[in-house]
């Protein structure tokens, strides 16, 4: 079975084919349009996605060594993200499937997010706790059984990928943050700043990040622009320390809570090396067995949304033609 995925819900454009047992290709192209904005824009994304989603599609299944033909099912993310950005993929996908005479699925991004790890290896031990830290969710889930999930925590304000952007631009570190913090935070000393864990009780599976945030713009508006260029690095490291502390506490706490001796990482900051590190010591020490995808199926592309249309499809799921997009849509439970 070779299944098509396709994954516009943000500022990436990606096609990916896989197979039962693996990717066979996912081409990802990161729009650069953004870039001397700040952040996404929008409406520019979307008229990305149109300009560019074809290629990338032929791409994918030249890499694959396959033809439309052999494709038997099409997996396209419909939400959450932005309504115009998922409306792209959604009509392609639709209009591709509708010609090829072939079922198509409807994916959750976070699903997706979930299953990178399964994306190359398909057969995975359960039950485990999956950790999802993107830009626009930070989610403690409980994974049972495949496909089956239950959402035992989550932030109560901003996304812990979130916080690293922000805390980038007070750094006048730029755009992408993450992996602009990442790189300061290298040359930096992590115990220099000692910035605020929140919610950190017993029995607490919630995040909060925008303290952080706050925390760290208040530290810099008492600095001079001199005291700031040469603590630069030691804020990021201290920053980046207080992420990675916090998400791993959590991350460990809801493996004690729900019995669970595996732990998943996945989502666009867990592409940060620091806290890649973290989970494994920490996972390591508690005896639990610790899994992350590798960096390009941490962040958004259509290899983890194929596999878990290739896992739904099949079971015979499949969505009709009157699917539309939902840009707010929750992990179902
Ligand atoms: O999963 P993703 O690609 O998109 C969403 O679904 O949101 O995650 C993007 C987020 C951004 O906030 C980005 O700054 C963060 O992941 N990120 C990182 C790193 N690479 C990407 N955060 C920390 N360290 C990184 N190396
Ligand atoms: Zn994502």
């Amino acid at each position: 079975m070779l299944v098509l995925g396709i994954e516009t819900s943000c500022d990436e454009t990606s096609a990916a084919v896989v197979d039962e047992n693996r990717i066979r290709s996912n081409i990802i192209a990161t729009q650069q349009v953004h870039i001397k904005y700040g952040g996404v824009v929008p409406e520019f994304a979307s008229r990305a996605h149109v300009k560019q989603l074809q290629h990338i599609v032929e791409l994918a299944l030249r890499e694959a060594d396959c033809a439309l033909n052999n494709i038997n099912g099409i997996a396209v993310t419909y939400g959450p993200g932005l309504a115009g950005s998922l409306l792209v993929g959604l009509c392609f996908a639709k209009g591709l499937a509708l010609r090829l005479k072939i079922p198509f699925i409807g994916i959750n991004h976070l699903e997706g997010h979930i299953l990178a790890t399964a994306a190359n290896e398909p057969k995975q031990e359960y039950p485990y706790i999956c950790l999802v830290a993107s830009g626009g969710h930070t989610l403690l889930v409980y994974v049972a059984k495949p496909l089956v999930y239950e959402v035992i925590g989550s932030t109560i304000d901003d996304a812990a990928g979130e916080a690293f952007d922000k805390v980038a631009k007070i750094l006048g570190l730029g755009y992408p943050g993450g992996p602009a913090v990442e790189k300061a935070a290298r040359l930096g000393n992590e115990l220099a700043v000692h910035f605020p864990r929140a919610l950190l009780e017993p029995d607490n599976l919630n995040f909060s990040f925008s303290g952080l945030k706050t925390s760290v713009l208040y530290y810099v508006q008492s600095l001079s622009k001199d005291q700031l260029i040469t603590q630069v690095n030691d804020i990021s490291a201290s920053f980046q320390k207080s992420v990675s502390d916090v998400l791993a506490a959590k991350a460990i706490l809801a493996a004690t809570k729900y019995d669970c001796k595996r732990l998943i990482l996945a989502g666009g900051v867990a592409r940060n090396n620091h806290l890649r590190e973290t989970f494994e010591k920490t996972c390591k020490n508690q005896a639990i067995a610790f899994a992350v995808p590798s960096p390009e199926l941490c962040t958004d592309n259509a290899g983890m949304i194929a596999r878990a249309g290739l896992m739904r499809l099949a079971k015979g799921e499949h969505s009709d033609y009157t699917l539309d997009v939902f840009p707010n849509l929750a992990l179902k439970t």
